[in-house]
């Protein structure tokens, strides 16, 4: 295998909004996704930036971005929240314990790698990056259900040590089902 020596370091608030479209494209790469989400993409993720304790991380390789990853404080008045409650409640919860994590975590809202330097240890040094040094108690993060968790951002947040917040859960609006994670932090 190739080795790769990427920087990873923040991005300031300035520096993530301009930013913004290189950010949203190594996504659409890493995600598969098409190119025609890209300017709303842009549009969410610069309003994203103005949220409480927004953090940002990119990883460089010879000044290109191949990494990206983002989240901020989770809050009552997100829709995000509101969506995990709801997941909750139809489990019959909160229980005392979810209710704490529901309370106090910082959400990874997105955590990407360039199809060409996955599999290099930047995903693992990015959530690194971005968890250090929270207030929050817990992070929590979501990712679309796959077979025996047979990828590798299963395999990197088992390997943070995250465990089952919600599993095969619907976000409104999209048909996937997803795993929602949740990890103590310090990671
Ligand atoms: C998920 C993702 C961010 C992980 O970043 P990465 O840089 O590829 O992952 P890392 O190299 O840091 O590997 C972290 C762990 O993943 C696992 N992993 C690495 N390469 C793997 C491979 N080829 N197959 C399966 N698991 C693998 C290992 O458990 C590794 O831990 P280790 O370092 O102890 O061996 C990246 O692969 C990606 O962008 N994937 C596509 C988009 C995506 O799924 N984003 C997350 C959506 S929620």
């Amino acid at each position: 295998m190739v080795s790769v020596s990427p920087i990873i370091r923040k991005l300031s608030i300035p520096e993530f909004t301009i930013n913004a479209p290189v950010l949203v494209d190594v996504y659409i790469q890493a995600m598969n996704y098409d190119k025609a989400i890209r300017d709303t993409r842009i549009e969410v993720w610069r309003r994203n930036s103005q949220n409480p304790g927004f953090t940002a991380v990119t990883a460089l390789v010879d000044d290109q971005v191949v990494g990206v990853a983002y989240g901020f404080n989770g809050s009552p008045d997100h829709w995000w929240q509101h969506q995990l409650r709801r997941g909750l409640r139809q489990l019959g919860g909160p229980t005392e314990t979810e209710f704490h994590i529901i309370s106090d975590y910082f959400e990874v809202a997105e955590v990407h790698v360039h199809p060409d330097f996955q599999g290099h240890g930047i995903g693992r040094r990015m959530m690194h990056e971005l968890l250090q040094d929270k207030a929050s108690s817990y992070a929590i993060l979501s990712t679309p259900e796959i077979e025996d968790e047979a990828n590798k951002a299963f395999s990197l947040y088992r390997s943070l040590g995250f465990t089952d917040l919600l599993r095969h859960f619907r976000f409104d609006g999209d048909q996937r089902p997803f795993a929602v994670l949740v990890a103590s932090l310090p990671l």
